[in-house]
C-alpha cells in the first residue's frame, strides 16, 4: 500500500467520525445515571444513622417516595437533593446537610495536574467531584482543559449534554475570553454570558465546561496574545480573570434552611440555588505543562498531583514540578498574586499492593515530603474497567453480577478514603473518617504482611 500522511490522516478520520456516531448514539439514547441508592446508602451520604433518617422519612409528608425494587425503597440523585432540603429546613446546622458556600466564603479552584499521561487525573478529578456531590451536596463545576474531553465524557448524556460536544460549544477557550474579536484581541465575556458556559449534567449541581477538539486552540491563542502583548491583560491572567468575574457575579445569597416552606421543599427555590453559584472548581488538565495550563494554574486555589510510582515517574514528575515552579517563580516577580493558597497535595495512584518497587517508592515519599504527599491513595483495580468501559464511574456504576460488585464496592471504598483524605485537607473538619479508616486497614495489613 502506498499513500502519504495526508491520506492516511483523511482516511481515518472519517472513519473515526462514522465510529464516533455509533458511540454519540450510544449515549444519547442513554440515561445518565439511571442508578438509584437505599435508604441505608443515603443516610451515609447523609452522615445521619439509618434509624434517625427512617424515623424522618415517616414523620415527613414532603420525604421523597422513592421506588420499591423487590423489598427495598431506592432513591434517585435528586430525591437525595431533596432530602438534603428538607433536612437542611428544620436542622439546627443546616449546613451539615448542604454545605453550601456563605456568602463572602471565598471559592476553590482545584486542579489536577500532572505532565504525565495516564496517571488517573481524570478519574481522581471526576470521582472527586461527583463525592462532593453525593456527600455534601456540593455545586460542583468541573472544567476539562483536555481536548481528549476524557473528563467530559463521563457527564455526556442527559439534560443540558445530550450528546458529545463540538466546537459550536463553549469550552474553557471561550470561558477565558482567548478567541480575538473584530474589535478586541480578547473578550472579557461579563458574569452572565460566562455561567451560560457551564451546562447542567444529570447530576442536580454539577455544571460542566465541556472539552473538544478546539480546546486545543487554547494554545494557539495564548502565544498569539503573548506575541500581540496587548494592554491591560497579562498572559497568564486569562482564566484567572473570567473566573473572578464570573464568581463576583454569582455570589452565594440562598442559605440551606430556606427551601422549605410550609413542612415542603420549594422545588422552584432548590433548582434556582443550585445553579446560582458554585461551591468549588475542579479542573482537569491536559498531561502536558502548556502557556494554557499555566493559566490553570495561575486561576487555581489548589493544586492536586495524581502520579503513578513506577520506574521513571518520579524523575518525570520531578521535571514538571521544576518546571512548573520555574514558570511561577517568574510571574511572582513581576506580580505578587496569591495562588494556590488552599491545600496543595501529591497523591500517588494505580498503586499495585503487591508491588514491592510501587511501596517503596510511596515509603521514600512519604519520608522525604511527609507534609506534601497525601498517605492515602488509589490502589491499581481490574474492575475499574468495568465502570470505564461504559464511560462511568465506579459511583454510577451498577454492576450486574456479585464478583463485580464485589470490585466496584472495594474501589468505591478506596475513592471515598482518597476524597475523604482530600476534603480533609481542603474544608478541615468537613471530613467523615474514610480516609483514617483505609489508613488503619491498610497500614495494619502492611505491618502483618512484613511480620
Ligand atoms: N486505580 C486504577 N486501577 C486501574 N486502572 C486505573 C486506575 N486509575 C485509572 N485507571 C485507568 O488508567 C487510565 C488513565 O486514567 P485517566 O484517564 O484518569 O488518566 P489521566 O491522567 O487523566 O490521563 P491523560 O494524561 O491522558 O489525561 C484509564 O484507562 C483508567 O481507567
Ligand atoms: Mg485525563
Amino acid at each position: 500500500m502506498s499513500g502519504n500522511l495526508e491520506q492516511f490522516l483523511t482516511d481515518l478520520s472519517r472513519g473515526l467520525e462514522r465510529t464516533m456516531v455509533a458511540v454519540n448514539k450510544e449515549l444519547t439514547l442513554r440515561h445518565r445515571i439511571q442508578r438509584t441508592w437505599s435508604m441505608r446508602q443515603c443516610a451515609r451520604f447523609l452522615n445521619v444513622s439509618i434509624q434517625y433518617l427512617t424515623k424522618f422519612a415517616n414523620a415527613n409528608d414532603d420525604f421523597p417516595a422513592g421506588e420499591y425494587v423487590g423489598r427495598e425503597r431506592v432513591f434517585t440523585l435528586n430525591e437525595l437533593m431533596h432530602m438534603r432540603a428538607l433536612l437542611a429546613g428544620s436542622a439546627k446546622r443546616p449546613y451539615d446537610y448542604l454545605a453550601w458556600r456563605k456568602p463572602g466564603s471565598p471559592l476553590p479552584v482545584v486542579s489536577f495536574a500532572s505532565q504525565k499521561g495516564g496517571t488517573a487525573k481524570s478519574l481522581t478529578a471526576a470521582h472527586f467531584a461527583q463525592y462532593l456531590s453525593l456527600h455534601y451536596g456540593m455545586r460542583v463545576g468541573v472544567m476539562d482543559a483536555d481536548p481528549q474531553s476524557t473528563i467530559t465524557l463521563y457527564f455526556v448524556g442527559g439534560e443540558g449534554l445530550p450528546a458529545m460536544p463540538d466546537e459550536n460549544t463553549a469550552s474553557m477557550v471561550d470561558f477565558a475570553g482567548l478567541f480575538a474579536t473584530e474589535d478586541a484581541p480578547f473578550s472579557d465575556h461579563d458574569a452572565e454570558t460566562l455561567d451560560s458556559f457551564l451546562l447542567k449534567t444529570s447530576w442536580p449541581g454539577l455544571r460542566l465546561l465541556p472539552a473538544h477538539g478546539e480546546t486545543s486552540e487554547g494554545e494557539i491563542q495564548i502565544a498569539r496574545l503573548v506575541r500581540e502583548a496587548p494592554a491591560g491583560k497579562s498572559f497568564y491572567r486569562y482564566l484567572r480573570d473570567a473566573i473572578e468575574r464570573w464568581r463576583d457575579g454569582h455570589t452565594p445569597k440562598t442559605r440551606p434552611n430556606e427551601l422549605v416552606v410550609d413542612g415542603a421543599v420549594d422545588t422552584n427555590k432548590l433548582d434556582q440555588a443550585l445553579t446560582e453559584t458554585l461551591d468549588c472548581i475542579i479542573i482537569d488538565y491536559q498531561p502536558a505543562l502548556t502557556l494554557f495550563q499555566l493559566n490553570n494554574v495561575i486561576a487555581s486555589t489548589s493544586l492536586i498531583i495524581p502520579q503513578t510510582m513506577k520506574g521513571f515517574d518520579i524523575a518525570t514528575l520531578s521535571t514538571f514540578v521544576t518546571g512548573l515552579l520555574g514558570m511561577l517563580q517568574h510571574i511572582l516577580s513581576h506580580e505578587r498574586l496569591d495562588i494556590g493558597s488552599g491545600a496543595n497535595m501529591l497523591l500517588p495512584t494505580i498503586v499495585q499492593r503487591n508491588n514491592e518497587q510501587d511501596l517503596k517508592q510511596i515509603s521514600n515519599l512519604l519520608e522525604h515530603c511527609p507534609t506534601e504527599v497525601l498517605p492515602v491513595f488509589y490502589l491499581r483495580s481490574d474492575s475499574i474497567a468495568n465502570a470505564s468501559d461504559v464511560y462511568q464511574s465506579v459511583y454510577e456504576y451498577e454492576p450486574d453480577t456479585p464478583g463485580k460488585r464485589k470490585g466496584i464496592n472495594r474501589f468505591i471504598a478506596n475513592a471515598d478514603a482518597v476524597n475523604d483524605a482530600i476534603v480533609g485537607r481542603l474544608w478541615p473538619g468537613l471530613e467523615r473518617g474514610y480516609a483514617n479508616a483505609w489508613m488503619d486497614e491498610f497500614y495494619e495489613d502492611d505491618e502483618v504482611d512484613k511480620s
